[in-house]
């Protein structure tokens, strides 16, 4: 079996990494917004208040999705675009922005997957605590019934967080995304269950509310190991390693935001290391974080521990490894054997919501973005995951990361991941070498490859 006919290919974006218009037609601040240009915060001070101004050039970018041959674009909402203040007066405006981009999406023959919140947390709220305030859960849930109502009569896929990991590993652990804090550990913990519980709110109110029938997923990123062999042994050393919840830094882990909504629990590692610190649920809570889903969002990018015995190269580098312009490997078996423990461990469908490589690319002599090592990369993780369709593990699409290159947080413009080359000084579009692969790849369903 390949890839079946429904599939989605697509790609994808996050607001604040390519709307701009910060300050346009009455939308608020994000915590990026008042955070990023701080000296120190980002690697050049840069922010995404123009970024790549899709705001206002959404129907030209939609023609180019067009030419493309996308099947699916997953965009996400900003959250202050369309509640400035994070609660109470909606921005008809903003919200008008979303819901003119899903018509002419649809109108363009182009399936939308909506993510609720990539990162662009109301600066108003933050002010009040963020996700450390127990009532964040209910603001994200007032969020989330604005858009659904709006949105839910044309939209059918929702992912409701982006890489929670990140949201508190980057932005609280590490300190290296807004709103650049370090946390305390027992602080971290609530959050987390905050964000569970919003993540649970907003999941139930689509499945109970949406006015089409909703396909409904989450978007975790984590750690994710190769074996470093084909002996059970081996297999089983990298599935424990891709499940294991990293002491203080839990909060990167798979396990810590699956387990909960997939299966219910939090993994058993987290009460050995912290006991009683871990915050409890209630019944009534526990019933909304486990609300059913339809797809397990993958975010995947690389892998770690290709060669754990490899004393003298952390994660999976070897002398030479190959890896993209941020330093990441290149470790296309990453994405069979995740879908393989995901797929075992929460049975659901996978759908890679986010896979690509940043790259210093150019506009060439003779006009065009000669980015070989972008189709070549693609390519071989798309064979993987052809592999574990092959293997009978259900898949329901790949977006690729990114449509566009785009303001790419704490390494603001310096890394291109788009298929779609943007000059950032005059904002002209070019669609890049894999650009046009990628369209071939769609039109063959993926036999091509
Ligand atoms: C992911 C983020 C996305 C982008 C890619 C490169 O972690 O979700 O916004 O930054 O990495």
């Amino acid at each position: 079996m390949s890839f079946s006919k429904d599939f989605l290919w697509g790609a994808a974006t996050a607001a604040y990494q390519i709307e701009g218009a910060y300050n346009e037609d009455g939308r608020g601040l994000s915590i990026w917004d008042v955070y990023s240009g701080f000296k120190g915060n980002t690697r050049y001070n840069e922010t995404g208040n123009v970024a790549i101004d899709h705001y206002h050039r959404v129907d030209d970018d939609i023609a180019i999705m067009k030419e493309l041959g996308l099947k699916a674009y997953r965009f996400s909402v900003s959250w202050p675009r369309v509640i400035p203040e994070g609660t109470g007066k909606v921005n008809e405006k903003g919200l008008k922005f979303y819901s003119d981009l899903v018509d002419k999406l649809i109108a363009a023959g182009i399936e939308p997957i909506v993510t609720l919140y990539h990162w662009d947390f109301p600066y108003a709220l933050h002010r009040k605590g963020a996700w450390k305030n127990d009532d964040s859960s209910e603001w994200f849930l007032e969020y989330t019934k604005v858009i659904v109502d709006a949105l839910s009569d044309r939209v059918t896929y929702w992912a409701t967080i982006n890489e929670p990991q990140c949201v508190l590993g980057c932005g609280y652990l590490g300190g290296f995304h807004a709103p650049f804090e370090k946390a305390q550990t027992d602080d971290i913990l609530i959050m987390g269950k905050n964000i569970l519980l919003s993540h649970g709110k907003a999941a139930n109110y689509i499945r109970n509310n949406a006015k089409k029938k909703p396909m409904i997923g989450f978007t975790p990123i984590g750690p994710s190991f190769i074996p470093k062999d084909d002996s059970k042994e081996a297999i089983e050393e990298a599935r424990t390693r891709t499940f294991g919840t990293a002491g203080e830094r839990f909060c990167f882990s798979l396990s810590y935001w699956s387990d909960p909504i997939f299966l219910g629990k939090y993994p058993d590692e987290l009460y050995k290391d912290f006991g009683d610190r871990v915050p409890e649920f209630t019944k009534e809570e526990w019933a909304l974080v486990t609300e059913p889903l339809d797809y397990y969002g993958m975010n995947i990018y690389y892998s770690q521990g290709l060669h754990p015995e490899d004393g003298g190269y952390p994660e999976n580098r070897y002398q030479g490894s190959p890896e993209n312009h941020l330093g990441w490997p290149v470790a296309p078996e990453v994405v069979y054997w995740s879908s393989k423990f995901l797929y075992e461990r929460y049975g659901k469908p996978i759908m890679i919501t986010e896979n690509g490589m940043a790259e210093h690319d150019w506009v060439c002599l003779d006009g065009k973005v000669h980015d070989s090592y972008r189709i070549d990369y693609t390519h071989r993780y798309l064979l993987q995951f052809k592999r574990a369709a092959e293997d009978g593990i259900p898949l329901a699409g790949y977006l690729h990361w990114s449509l566009f290159d785009n303001y790419e947080w704490a390494e603001g413009y310096t890394q291109r991941f788009g298929m779609v080359y943007v000059d950032y000084t005059t904002l002209e579009r070019t669609i890049k070498d894999s650009g046009y692969w990628y369209r071939d790849v769609i039109e063959s369903n993926g036999e091509n490859l």
